[in-house]
C-alpha cells in the first residue's frame, strides 16, 4: 500500500483490495452517520463500503446520483442537501463520494458547503477519477460552463483500490490513461518508460501510484494554482478547444492537445521527443489528430479560455520529458501546433 499526504489533514492511500483491508472511513467517536454518494455504475462498490462502515457500528446510508455530468448541477446539490437534512446529518458525520470524477467533484462540493463543511472521503472508481479528479482539492459543479461553481477543499482521505480499476472497459481506461501519460510527461520519465514498454498492458498499480505522485507533488507546491500548478494543463490549451469544438471526450482531446504542444515545443524549446510522444500516444489507442474543424473556430475557443483564465497567451511546453515550462507563444507557433493535429 502506498500512502501520500497533502498537508497534514489529507491522506491518499493506493493499493489492491483496499476496500477489504482499509476501513475507508476511519473510526471517530463523534461520528454517527456516513452518507455514501454514488452513481449507478459504481453502486456495487458503494454497497461494499456501506457494509463495511455498518459493520464497524456506524450508520451508513447510500444516495445514488444521476449518471455522469448530469450529477454536477446545483439542482442535484440542493436535492442532496435536502436528503442530508432528512437523514439528520450533523457536522461530525462523514460524506463518502464513491464513483467517477463527477461523483467526487459533487461530493466534495456538498461536503465543503453543507453545515459549513464536513469530513469527506473519496473512493474513485474510474481511472480518471483516481489519477486526476480525486487529487488536488478542487470540487465543483457546472453552471452554463463546466466547473464554474466550486471550492478548494481537500478530502480527509482518498482510498484508491486498484482492483476497482483493473477491470475497466477500454473507453474508461483511455480517458484515465491520457491524463496519467500527461502526468508522466510533465513529471515522471519512469512512468513514460512504463507506458512505452507495456502499452495498454502497463501495470495498473504502477500507473496509478506514479501518476498520483506527480499530481500530489505539483499541488503540494501550489494549492491555488498561482504558478506551478499550471503545468497540469499540459495538452489542455489546445485540447480544451478541441474538446468543446469537436465534442470529443476530454481524454482524447488532451492527447491531441499534447501532440500540438509537442510541435510547439520542438519549435520553441528545442524539445527532441516530439516523434516519441506521438508514437506513445498512438500506441495507447489515443488520437493524434483533431476531427474536421475550422481553424478560426479553434483559435476563437483558445482565446475564450485565455480570457477566462487570465493567463495571456501562455502554454505548457516541455524542454524534455519530465521538465515542463510555461511560456508565452505567438500566433505563428500556435499555427504550427494546429497544423500538427490537422487543423
Ligand atoms: N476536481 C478535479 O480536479 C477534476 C480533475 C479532472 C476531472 N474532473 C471531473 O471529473 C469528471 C470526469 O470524471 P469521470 O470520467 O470519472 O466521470 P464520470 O463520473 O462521469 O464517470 C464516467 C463514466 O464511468 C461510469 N463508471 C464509474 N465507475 C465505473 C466502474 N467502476 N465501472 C464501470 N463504469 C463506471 C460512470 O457511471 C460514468 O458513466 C468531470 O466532471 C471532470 O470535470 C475533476
Ligand atoms: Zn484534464
Amino acid at each position: 500500500v502506498e500512502r501520500f499526504l497533502i498537508g497534514d489533514a489529507s491522506e491518499i492511500v493506493v493499493g489492491a483490495g483496499l476496500l477489504r483491508s482499509d476501513p475507508v472511513v476511519v473510526p471517530r467517536p463523534d461520528r454517527r452517520l456516513t452518507v455514501i454518494l454514488t452513481q449507478p455504475a459504481a453502486a456495487g462498490w458503494a454497497g461494499k463500503i456501506e457494509r463495511s462502515v455498518a459493520g464497524s457500528g456506524i450508520r451508513a446510508e447510500v444516495v445514488t446520483l444521476p449518471d455522469g455530468e448530469a450529477a454536477k448541477s446545483l439542482a442535484v446539490v440542493e436535492e442532496v442537501y435536502r436528503q442530508l437534512n432528512d437523514l439528520g446529518t450533523r457536522r461530525g458525520d462523514t460524506i463518502v463520494g464513491a464513483g467517477g470524477g463527477t461523483v467526487t467533484d459533487l461530493a466534495g462540493f456538498v461536503a465543503s458547503t453543507y453545515l459549513r463543511g464536513m469530513e469527506c472521503v473519496y473512493v474513485p472508481t474510474t481511472l480518471l477519477g483516481a489519477v486526476d479528479a480525486s487529487i488536488g482539492g478542487k470540487t465543483g459543479v457546472n453552471l452554463d460552463g463546466k466547473n464554474l461553481v466550486g471550492t478548494f477543499a481537500h478530502p480527509a482521505r482518498v482510498v484508491v483500490d486498484t482492483d476497482i480499476l483493473r477491470g475497466l472497459g477500454e473507453d474508461l481506461w483511455r480517458e484515465g490513461a491520457s491524463e496519467a501519460l500527461k502526468a508522466g510527461l510533465i513529471g515522471d520519465p519512469v512512468l513514460v518508460d512504463l507506458f512505452e514498454r507495456h502499452g495498454r498492458a502497463v501495470p495498473i498499480d504502477d500507473l496509478v501510484t506514479r501518476a498520483i505522485a506527480v499530481k500530489v507533488g505539483v499541488v503540494t507546491e501550489d494549492f491555488r494554482e498561482a504558478g506551478r500548478r499550471a503545468v497540469l494543463n499540459y495538452g489542455h490549451t489546445v485540447g480544451h478547444a478541441i474538446e468543446v469544438g469537436c465534442r470529443i471526450s476530454h481524454g482524447s482531446a488532451v492527447s491531441i492537445g499534447m501532440v500540438a504542444a509537442g510541435r510547439a515545443a520542438a519549435l520553441v524549446t528545442g524539445f527532441t521527443d516530439e516523434e516519441r510522444q506521438r508514437h506513445l500516444i498512438a500506441s495507447l489507442g489515443l488520437p493524434l489528430a483533431a476531427p474536421a474543424i475550422d481553424r478560426d473556430e479553434v483559435l476563437r475557443l483558445i482565446e475564450f479560455d485565455k480570457k477566462r483564465d487570465q493567463d495571456g497567451s501562455r502554454m505548457v511546453l516541455l524542454h524534455r520529458i519530465g521538465d515542463p515550462v510555461v511560456v508565452a507563444v505567438d500566433h505563428e507557433v500556435i499555427g504550427a501546433a494546429l497544423e500538427a493535429i490537422g487543423v
